[in-house]
């Protein structure tokens, strides 16, 4: 969507981190998906691609998928020869675009993920300035991959977002200055939605109604608002019942069981004294068996509740 209506409350974030790549850190940028991590770190790599020379940039989620791609840049930008990657004989004088890289990521996918180590590894190491490698998405790492992560971390720039720093590769996470992107705040949203309906000619009965109400079903995550705004797109005119009718799970906030619970289960026992301080035996023994019920049922409830 930043194509749409441009990168939109961004330029704190943007300008930390090209100061941080600037200084030479690996940097992780964390926040929610859909939060915008790879818009921001997009409009970074645009801002310091002239001052430092080499940027590896990686889509793929797959390690093996990741290293095909970054032996193709690397092949592309001169590091690195076919020989050197131990390609197969038949590639070592072609042009990096003549190569056919389905077949080296066949190849690749049979490697097993040391010797992929061992190909890329000397080859970062020798060039002149330290390459900048940016990576879309490390979220879904494995402790195998981290291995290999980690011998780049020592002859490369590593930036890269994930939604979740998952513990099982702290050890990555430990080398990584973390920069946390926030859901934008209502007047940004409404800025975005101004300039996305007039973009786009959506009519709307009562604009002021649909903008508050995308910025609080969306909670600031612009995935959740060019999704509303996409919805809204497709309507010719917006009256104010299908604007009341828009949702987004990004902004819904589940209902807390937890106090009617614990109101309950007072109620309960509170029961019980009334019924021995008056004398009502049955109040009495409906109180008692009241608090043995709950008393059992509270574990799987809160169990339940917590989820
Ligand atoms: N500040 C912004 N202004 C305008 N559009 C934005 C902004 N931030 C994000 N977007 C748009 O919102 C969508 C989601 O952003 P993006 O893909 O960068 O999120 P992400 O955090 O990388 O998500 P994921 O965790 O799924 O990878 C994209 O279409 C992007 O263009
Ligand atoms: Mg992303």
């Amino acid at each position: 969507m930043d194509s749409i209506v441009g990168l939109v409350g961004r330029d704190d974030v943007v300008a930390d981190l090209v100061a941080e790549i600037r200084k030479g850190k690996h940097v992780i940028l964390t926040g929610t998906v859909g939060i915008g991590k790879s818009a921001v770190l997009r409009k970074a790599l645009t801002q310091v691609s002239s001052k430092i020379g080499l940027i590896i940039q990686l889509h793929d989620y797959q390690a093996k998928g990741q290293f095909v791609e970054m032996a193709k840049q690397m092949l592309y930008l001169g590091l690195v020869s076919a020989k050197e990657l131990d390609l197969p004989v038949q590639f070592h004088d072609m042009a990096p675009a003549a190569i056919e890289w389905k077949e080296i990521r066949n190849r690749v996918n049979r490697m097993s993920m040391r010797d992929l180590t061992q190909a890329v590894i000397p080859a970062l190491a020798k060039a002149e300035t330290k390459p900048v490698i940016a990576v879309d998405d490390l979220t879904s790492l494995t402790p195998t991959q981290m291995a290999f992560w980690l011998a780049i971390f020592d002859h490369a720039q590593v930036v890269g977002c994930a939604s979740e720093k998952k513990p099982r590769v702290k050890k990555l996470w430990w080398k990584m200055k973390e920069i946390t992107i926030k859901p934008l705040p209502p007047e940004v949203v409404k800025d975005m939605v101004k300039r996305y309906v007039s973009s786009k000619g959506i009519l709307i009965e009562s604009p002021d109604q649909y903008i508050s109400h995308v910025v609080k079903q969306s909670g600031g995550i612009p995935q959740a608002i060019f999704d509303m705004l996409e919805e809204s797109s497709k309507e010719r005119i917006l009256d104010k019942r299908k604007v009341r009718e828009m949702r987004h799970d990004a902004g819904i906030k589940y209902l807390d069981f937890t106090p009617m619970v614990m109101l309950l289960g007072a109620l309960i026992v509170s029961m019980r004294y009334i019924g021995m301080g008056t004398g009502d035996k049955t109040l009495y023994i409906m109180g008692g068996m009241g608090a043995a019920l709950f008393l059992t049922f509270k574990f799987f409830i809160f169990k339940g509740v917590g989820r």
